[in-house]
């Protein structure tokens, strides 16, 4: 498509976002810096932009097919996508299949505990609170979406979750949890933001190894190895 890349109108910890010459359009562009616990540690992960551009334009594609309206338009580069111009809805939206991470922390719950169902939750995207856990009945008291819209939201989070499981059961690869955003573009919800080892939870089905962003959280080691090997099997490389 033949669109120029204009100024940059937002930089987050692993993206930047420039308008386009088509008001309609947006080009992301992905970084290799890597932050944890709401920015307190810092880091590099060499290559991650690359994957994490390439393998949500994959998973973007996959959902496509399945019915789920995203923000991808076309992938310019190796760290650059043109997506749908966007307001993203100021919402971490998370589900889990099995206890991980903070929810194993908030609950008492062993990581790895297989959940009966999956959960859904939401966070208030706002780093000057730490992105505070919040309820449908506060997120529509304030304001941030309508229950029409957190209906569609809510759908949509469980549907990717059908989706994305069963693709990534396909590769051995167990979908732990994994966090979503959406955006409002031309009065629709759709899916948009990124869908990676940053915002996932992936363990290899067999070995139960965190091939996923845990690696750099906990120092595990072998952080862009991980990033890697999840990108091999799902190009199948
Ligand atoms: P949590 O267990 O730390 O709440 O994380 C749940 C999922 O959300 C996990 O797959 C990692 C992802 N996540 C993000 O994408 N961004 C974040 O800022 C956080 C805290 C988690």
């Amino acid at each position: 498509m033949n669109v120029t890349k204009l100024n940059q109108i937002y930089e987050g910890k692993a993206k930047k976002v420039f308008k386009t010459s088509d008001e309609n359009l947006y080009i992301v562009e992905y970084k290799d810096d890597a932050t944890a616990f709401n920015g307190v540690k810092k880091g590099t992960i060499t290559g991650k932009g690359v994957i994490n551009n390439k393998m949500s334009n994959i998973m973007f594609k996959l959902l496509e097919q399945n019915g789920i309206k995203t923000h991808f338009v076309e992938e310019l580069s190796d760290r650059e996508t043109l997506v749908k111009a966007v307001k993203i809805v100021p919402l971490e939206i998370i589900i889990r299949n099995v206890a991980a991470g903070s929810f194993s922390k908030r609950y008492g719950v062993e990581e790895g505990t297989i959940l009966k169902n999956p959960t859904l939750e939401f966070s208030l995207k706002d780093d000057a609170l730490n992105d505070p856990l919040i309820n449908n009945s506060h997120i529509t008291a304030l304001n941030i979406a309508t229950e029409q819209e957190l209906k569609n939201i809510s759908d949509m989070a469980y549907k990717i979750n059908d989706v994305m499981k069963k693709f990534f059961a396909g590769i051995g690869i167990k979908l732990i949890d994994f966090k979503i955003e959406a955006g409002r573009f031309q009065n629709e919800i759709i899916l948009a933001d990124e869908i990676s080892p940053d915002t996932c939870r992936f363990w290899d089905a067999e070995t139960n190894k965190k091939l996923d962003k845990d690696r750099f959280r906990r120092d595990l080691g072998n952080v862009e190895e991980a990033y890697q090997e999840i990108f091999s099997r799902i190009t199948n490389k």
